[in-house]
């Protein structure tokens, strides 16, 4: 079988690639867990100095797995602690991150996003986060960091009422940093990997630490979005949207 999530290091880069295009890399748990596995053990390669999460040609990252939405709805659960831990990993990584993004950002897809250091777009590229319409919460902090990052405006407009950013729109947003043909997104993206892997490595992440400050804000508003995401996957909004996903016709 294929692996769902390919973690590969190419020098001082290591790559985590989110790899189930037949179903634009709609995230299950199995690959929350290798994509926090590909981050946390990055710190036991004294080599490593950047990580990248890329996905596939069309398509970043279609946001959870709907039908484990659905599953978690019938099972009274909540965020897994898959969902969790790699949350967790994005928020405690101590390398800088830097993403490459083709196609849909959807979801966890846009919201990782915010955790990264430099991201890096092709001009098709669309960031939306429809969890309202899901009858969701925002989750990944994004409640938090997404009005300070974007204003308020632009982040209700994005995590409430569900409006995508185009490429440009995330650029001036200030969600990316430069946005470039699709077929140059992966080169574009290992450059400035490579960039910052050049850097004096100490320097870089006392540098970032201080930028970022202590993580514990953010854990707990990571946690606190979980208890409501929670209550929210137990209602009926919730799931008619995603019965509604599930069924639809095409
Ligand atoms: N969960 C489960 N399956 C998903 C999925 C998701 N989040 N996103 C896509 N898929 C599946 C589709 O059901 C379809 O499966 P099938 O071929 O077995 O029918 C396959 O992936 C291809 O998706 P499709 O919708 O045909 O691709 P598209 O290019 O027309 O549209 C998206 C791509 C991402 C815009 C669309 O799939 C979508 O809106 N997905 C849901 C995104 C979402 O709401 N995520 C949750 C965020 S909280």
């Amino acid at each position: 079988m294929t692996e769902l999530v390919a973690v590969t290091d190419e020098g001082p880069v290591r790559i985590v690639r989110m790899n189930r295009p037949e179903k634009k890399n709609a995230l299950t748990m199995a690959m929350y867990e290798a994509m926090a596995s590909g981050i946390e053990t990055a710190r036991q390669n004294p080599a490593l100095r950047c990580l990248l999460i890329a996905g596939a040609p069309t398509v970043f990252c279609a946001g959870n797995d709907i039908g484990d939405f659905l599953k978690m709805a019938g099972a009274d659960a909540g965020l897994g602690t898959q969902i969790l831990r790699f949350l967790y990993a994005l928020v405690r990584c101590e390398l800088p991150l830097v993403a490459a993004v083709q196609g849909n950002a959807v979801g966890v897809g846009t919201t990782m996003l915010i955790h990264c250091d430099h991201v890096v777009a092709s001009n098709e590229a669309r960031f939306s986060t429809p969890f309202v319409s899901l009858g969701l919460v925002p989750e990944a902090a994004s409640s938090l960091i997404a009005p300070r990052l974007l204003g308020h405006a632009r982040a209700f407009s994005l995590l409430v009422m569900g409006r995508p950013l185009s490429a440009d729109e995330a650029k001036s947003a200030g969600l990316v940093n430069t946005v470039v043909a699709p077929d140059a997104v992966e080169a574009e993206a290992m450059k400035a990997a490579r960039a910052i892997a050049a850097l004096p490595p100490q320097a870089v992440l006392a540098s970032r630490r201080l930028m970022r400050g202590q993580p514990d804000e953010i854990v707990a508003r990571i946690d606190t979005e979980a208890e409501q995401f929670k209550a929210r996957l137990q209602s009926g909004e919730a799931r008619a949207a995603f019965e509604a996903f599930m069924t639809r016709k095409r």
